[in-house]
């Protein structure tokens, strides 16, 4: 800790939650209140289904600093309606909707047919293209797949480049590389501060700072000391702290850098 460490409000981001699960309905103004009494000064809300995409958009408060994704998540894809790409356009048109998400690849638990989510992951990226959003990409034992998707899209759109964030990053640091290369960031979340975290630390060590946000993902995966308890963004403190610490810097530091990358890569700066 530098000696003004302390004394530094750090302005936290935290770049993934999901506030329109069930487990915030009761209290999700005491949520709100909680994360701004900690720090965390914006938060990207992300859908993962339609319904609770336009609950998202909906719940967006950009003066606030409150922002929703929109998006099918892999888990969801088998069950969206034939006009989900029409009605994503819609609510991703909405004030505040600033990324679509989360969308990606889930090989581990197979919830939907792997083609079904391929289909939709691909459509989705095209859509963030055509609308000029980034996106927030789930890649769950899935990596050779995601990375080519994304390779195809930043092929097709003639940038070489897809905007957005590898949403609690979970592969190595040669993938990390093909990943930053296409232009997205990296999200770190609560495994971070796990015991067993060795893969996730060597990332977040070997990265430039400036490829990296961070995240809650709550109400799922929260960091220690809260670990099988409900999430939420609050908590994404501990997993700025745990940064800081793999890092070798200041709290300030890394809520100063990680808030200001994902500013930059929304699009909130403009
Ligand atoms: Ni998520």
């Amino acid at each position: 800790m530098t000696p003004d460490a302390g004394h530094s409000a750090a302005v936290l981001f935290d770049t993934h939650a999901h506030l329109a699960h069930a487990d915030f309905a009761a209290d999700r103004e005491e949520v709100l209140k909680r994360a701004r009494a900690a720090g965390v000064r914006y938060i990207l809300n992300a859908g993962w289904d339609l319904a609770s995409s336009a609950e998202a958009a909906a719940m967006a408060d950009p003066g606030q600093g409150l922002y929703a994704a929109v998006g099918i998540h892999p888990h969801d894809a088998a069950r969206a309606p034939a006009d989900y790409l029409e009605r994503l356009r819609d609510l991703a048109r909405r004030p505040g909707v600033v990324a679509l998400g989360e969308i990606g690849l889930d090989y581990h638990y197979d919830f939907s047919p792997r083609d079904t989510q391929r289909r939709l992951f691909a459509e989705q990226l095209a859509l963030a293209g055509e609308l000029g959003l980034p996106v927030l990409v789930h890649d769950r034992e899935a990596h050779a797949d995601t990375l080519a998707a994304l390779r195809q899209e930043a092929e097709r759109r003639g940038t070489g480049t897809v905007q957005g964030v590898m949403h609690c990053y979970s592969g190595s640091r040669e993938m990390a590389a093909d990943f930053l290369g296409l232009g997205l960031l990296l999200g770190v979340g609560g495994p971070l501060t796990f015991a067993n975290a060795r893969r996730v630390v060597e990332v977040a060590e070997a990265v430039p700072l400036s490829a990296l946000v961070i995240e809650t993902d709550c109400p799922y995966l929260a960091p220690a000391p809260y670990r099988g308890k409900r999430n939420e963004p609050a908590y994404v403190v501990r997993v700025a702290e745990a940064l800081a610490g793999v890092r070798g810097l200041a709290l300030a530091e890394v809520a100063e850098a990680t808030t200001a990358n994902a500013r930059r890569m929304l699009g909130l700066d403009r």
